[in-house]
């Protein structure tokens, strides 16, 4: 199912050959299948993305795990590190959780995790909240936290200091 009609921002790429993959991350183009077995059917991603998603097989393997190991009233997945959406699709295609909140904080990238779960046709069972994962989840969900499972999947490269590094506040005192 391709998405008719969307366009990407400019920081959004979905790259027809291997030619027109920027050099420096050409050697991710024969991953795409992997990456996305709908690829082709315009799946978007920015640069980063092609080093930084969850390969499906390992998303839905993750999914499958997840589920497998939750207390049953737990019902809810959040996502707090959503990126182009390779787990949160992949949550949602379990159909193992009532609801799926996936939470990105850069426009560009929750705009290719919008429109991937389009192509994967379950993103009417995702909610997506823009913004700070800490924060989304302190303002918005935090009364979900009995019946939740927050799955993170942060940045693990580039230069990540004390200070920029995601998990640095870690505290939600959920129970
Ligand atoms: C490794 S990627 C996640 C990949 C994702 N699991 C997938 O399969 O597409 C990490 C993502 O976390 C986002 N991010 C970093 N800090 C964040 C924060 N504090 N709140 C929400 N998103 C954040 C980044 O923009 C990036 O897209």
């Amino acid at each position: 199912m391709s998405v008719e009609g969307e366009v990407p921002p400019p920081e959004v790429k979905h790259y027809n050959s291997r030619d027109d993959v920027p050099q420096d991350i050409q050697k991710y183009w024969a991953q795409r299948y992997n990456i996305f077995s709908k690829y082709d059917d315009g799946v978007w991603l920015t640069d980063d993305a092609w080093f930084g998603v969850t390969p499906e097989p390992v998303a839905t393997k993750i999914a499958d795990h997840v589920a497998a190991a939750r207390s049953l009233k737990k019902c809810i997945m959040i996502d707090a590190f959503a990126g182009v959406g390779g787990n949160a699709i992949a949550f949602a295609r379990s159909n193992k959780w009532k609801r799926v909140y996936a939470i990105e904080k850069d426009p560009a990238v929750l705009q290719c995790a919008k429109h991937n779960a389009k192509i994967y046709g379950v993103e009417d069972k995702i909610t997506w909240f823009e913004g700070d994962c800490f924060e989304t989840i302190r303002l918005y969900l935090k009364d979900l936290g009995p019946y939740s499972v927050i799955f993170a999947s942060p940045p693990w490269g580039g230069e990540l200091t004390e200070e920029s590094h995601p998990l640095r506040t870690y505290a939600l005192h959920w129970r």
